[in-house]
């Protein structure tokens, strides 16, 4: 039976992925929550599996896997380099961690060497949750590409947007055949397999949504660029302001500039991104309450909470762009916020 899974729009735009990141399978689902889902669910993640995730993430990295029965377990970031703490990670770790899902949050990702290789000390499947991380790469290695599966959102705002949507990205054929299966109640069904005989979801990607992502994935490398532009022309606007200082990238890091970072070293610093979030700047920490995911009480949290976390969420102003902000627009931005941070430190 062909794939009904948004038509031959899903399947050219899976070919396009793929070639884009250069890997060998992508697979278009409905939004970055569902390549989470999906890629767990591929990656055999089930009731009793316990999951290393940073608490420096978002709601919607650790539902999917909360969802399918596993239990996050929440790890710690350096505040250093937003980096996991794999000091914090290794104590963590049970007989039942099955998997590590970092999250390239701002688009920030990591060191991959030291991903790679406590994964592989510690024989872990690693999904990453490169939501934001479109076209970052560090040390030669593309965000999405250096786990067993890479998670992609193209919600309106993300880099490479199609107003709702995601895929994944794997080299692995059978992961992508069970990615295929789950986003369409088990139908096409994986090679051995009967069509519909398993529990799955239906994650598909419209065919129009399909359509605009291949459009926007031809021109991947100037929406880069674009966003790479605006974070340093809002970057270089804000140099001088009071108690903000912008957070660098990397040795080696080839950032893709999502969201301008700054650290801020003004009393009251959370307060002061709600405050800017009121005046009109949206940013993830005062517009969207973005707080340490095991504070949240729907995880259960349990053991310590993770300070470097919480410091990290304190302190950053992560100003949330999208592709139609123009020049005028950035500029609105900086005197928002040259004119508040000047105020608030006075
Ligand atoms: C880091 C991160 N993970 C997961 C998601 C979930 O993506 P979506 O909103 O497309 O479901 C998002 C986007 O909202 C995100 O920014």
């Amino acid at each position: 039976m062909p794939d009904p899974s948004g038509g031959p729009a899903a399947g050219q735009l899976e070919h396009d992925l793929a070639e884009a990141f250069g890997v060998s399978h992508a697979v278009a689902v409905s939004s970055g929550t569902a390549a989470l889902h999906t890629a767990l669910s591929a990656g055999g993640i089930g009731p009793g599996d316990e999951v290393l995730v940073p608490a420096l993430s978002v709601v919607m990295t650790v539902a999917p896997l909360a969802v399918l029965g596993a239990t996050p377990v929440f790890v710690d970031s350096d505040p250093g380099t937003l980096d996991v703490d794999y000091d914090d990670a290794a104590r963590k770790l049970t007989s039942r961690t099955r998997a590590i899902l970092p999250v390239h949050l701002w688009g920030r990702m990591g060191d991959p060497a030291a991903l790679t290789a406590f994964a592989s000390a510690h024989d872990l499947i690693v999904i990453e949750d490169a939501a934001q991380a479109a076209g970052t790469a560090r040390d030669g290695h593309r965000a999405g590409t250096i786990g067993t599966i890479g998670c992609f959102s193209m919600k309106d705002g993300k880099i490479l947007w199609s107003g709702e949507g995601g895929f994944l990205l794997t080299d692995h054929s059978d992961l992508a055949e069970h990615a295929a299966a789950f986003r369409s109640h088990w139908q096409p069904a994986p090679s051995g397999h009967e069509p519909l005989s398993r529990l799955a979801t239906n994650s598909r990607l419209a065919a129009p949504l399909a359509a605009i992502a291949r459009a926007n994935v031809r021109r991947l490398p100037d929406l880069v660029a674009r966003r790479r532009a605006q974070t340093r022309h809002l970057l270089h606007a804000l140099e001088q302001v009071p108690g903000l200082a912008a957070l660098a990238p990397a040795a080696g890091e080839d950032w893709n500039g999502y969201s301008p970072l700054l650290r801020i070293d003004l009393p009251h610093a959370r307060k002061f991104t709600e405050h800017l979030a009121q005046h009109g700047v949206s940013n993830s920490t005062g517009s969207f309450r973005l707080i340490p995911c095991d504070t949240r009480p729907m995880f259960s949290p349990r053991g310590q909470p993770c300070r470097g976390a919480a410091q990290i969420l304190d302190h950053t102003l992560a100003v949330l762009l999208t592709e139609r902000d123009n020049e005028a627009t950035l500029d609105h931005y900086a005197a928002i916020i040259t004119r508040e941070a000047t105020t608030w430190a006075a």
